[in-house]
């Protein structure tokens, strides 16, 4: 336990070298404060003192108003695992625009259902409905378990982010285990709160407990088999299979937020590497291949609430761009790929992942200070391309749970969200959280250039410890 550092010195100095470095996104953003909130749209973009502004992209690398071709570990909210603007789907896109096919939203048309018939046999799942964010699709999924069950209660984990929807906008942020758990957004109802029970991550033993506690009421469990923006860390297996165990019990709906995971450690979804079948899936992210696509896959006899046979109980429509033809041919192209080349992206992912991990350690131990990235892999979960690194005040702190590595008094949160992010930023490295996602346009070169750059931060942030 420690209290936070104080590094606001440090902190200006590095704004004022930034605004020296990046003049031209530094005027952008002042123009755009004039029209947007906060300068922009998604506040994780909106880097302080202000974000670099992009004209391009390329693989790993994007380039910004002032010229500076900045290596991006941040991959389009980790979605791009083929890196920006990959030439396989930007050609397919080109071609169909050229022949007339592309924008005319309103229709259905092949593409839907050849994406359907990929994700189907990919992720295990009956049925499928488009929409076009991940957090309507967890929304939707959340809506469809409660009129599934007649149950009001959803449980979650603490730290874990299913989007901004209102039954995941409680338990999101580190409260110090704050009890009762209230909505972290002003606008939603009083009772919301009072719907959502919030659980630990891997912790089966806590899980036990609150099904005991809470089982008969509960219409789904939502969680992620890999903890994303919570802090890239893997379920275990015990503790998933526990959760399937439990959710069959108390007749639970077992929802798997694969918005993150769903094709980006396998050509599919994760849940079947620890040999667990939900009941529904949220997909997004992956599998739009750089366009707005999102998915609920599941059970047919749950999904078909949304349905005619259902009494279209469930008003979940999909929305005005859902089944977007642009998008789903991005998507087709995309899933196709991967499927096709699972045996050389994934081994590839897994070991620049791998790579990326040890060089920002080896690069802060150098320096004198202690990291620990989060995003390994583990017995079901056998490689990853997501890397972030930890700052344990205590060596041996244990990181299996977004409140280890989200404690302030447990990590140092401060260095890894926002100074790490700031000093890279002057080495024309881009990360968010301290880290991010690889894409098969990483190289070897690219790891170097960041464990280099990793080491000249460490030298800097050591003085001010
Ligand atoms: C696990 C998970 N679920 C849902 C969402 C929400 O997705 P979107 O930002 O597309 O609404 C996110 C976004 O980061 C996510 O990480």
């Amino acid at each position: 336990m420690s209290t936070p550092r104080d590094y606001s010195k440090l902190t200006n100095e590095l704004a004022a070298e930034y605004a020296r470095h990046s003049p031209k996104s530094a005027a952008l953003n002042e123009r755009a404060l004039q029209t947007m909130i906060d300068g922009g749209s998604h506040s994780l973009r909106l880097i302080k003192p202000f974000p670099p502004r992009l004209v391009s992209a390329r693989g790993a690398y994007v380039q910004d108003a002032d010229g500076h071709t900045i290596l991006d570990f941040w991959q389009g909210h980790y979605a791009n695992v083929l890196g920006h603007n990959p030439d396989v789907i930007t050609s397919a896109l080109a071609r169909a625009f050229e022949s007339g096919f592309g924008l005319q939203t309103g229709f259905t048309d092949e593409l839907q259902v050849q994406v359907a018939e990929i994700l189907c046999k990919q992720t295990g799942a009956e049925r499928v409905r488009f929409t076009t964010s991940g957090a309507l699709a967890t929304m939707n999924a959340i809506m469809l378990a409660r009129a599934f069950t007649g149950r009001e209660l959803v449980m979650k984990v603490g730290g874990g982010w299913h989007g901004a929807q209102p039954w995941g906008l409680i338990g999101v942020s580190f409260m110090s285990g704050a009890e009762p758990w209230r909505a972290e957004s002003a606008g939603l109802p009083d009772a919301l709160a009072r719907e959502v029970v919030v659980t630990r991550y891997n912790h089966p033993e806590m899980l036990r407990e609150h099904f005991k506690q809470h089982g008969n009421r509960l219409a789904c469990f939502i969680v992620e088999p890999f903890m994303g923006a919570g802090g890239f860390m893997p379920a275990t297996g015990d503790y998933l299979q526990t959760a399937r165990e439990l959710c069959n019990q108390y007749g639970v709906v077992l929802i798997l937020d694969e918005v993150i995971s769903g094709f980006r450690f396998r050509a599919g979804n994760l849940g079947a590497l620890y040999g667990v079948q939900p009941d529904l899936t949220t997909l997004a992210k992956v599998i739009g291949g750089g366009m707005p696509v999102a998915a609920v896959a599941g059970r047919a006899d749950i999904m078909k609430l949304c349905g005619r046979d259902g009494g279209n109980k469930v008003r979940f429509p999909g929305g005005t761009y859902s089944g977007h033809p642009a998008s789903l041919l991005a998507a087709k192209t995309l899933l196709t790929y991967l499927v096709e080349h699972e045996s050389e992206v994934y081994p590839r992912l897994a070991q620049l992942g791998a790579q990326t991990r040890q060089a920002i350690e080896d690069a802060f131990a150098a320096e004198g200070i202690f990291a620990r990235c989060t995003g390994h892999p583990n017995d079901a979960v056998r490689g990853s391309s997501l890397a972030v690194p930890q700052f344990p005040y205590d060596e041996k702190q244990a990181l299996l749970d977004p409140d280890d590595v989200n404690d302030p008094a447990k990590c140092d949160v401060e260095l890894r969200d926002h100074l790490f992010q700031l000093a890279l930023l002057l080495e024309d490295v881009h990360v968010v959280h301290g880290g991010g996602a690889l894409s098969t346009m990483h190289t070897e070169q690219d790891i170097a250039r960041l464990g280099e750059a990793c080491r000249r931060v460490a030298r800097r942030v050591k003085k001010s410890m």
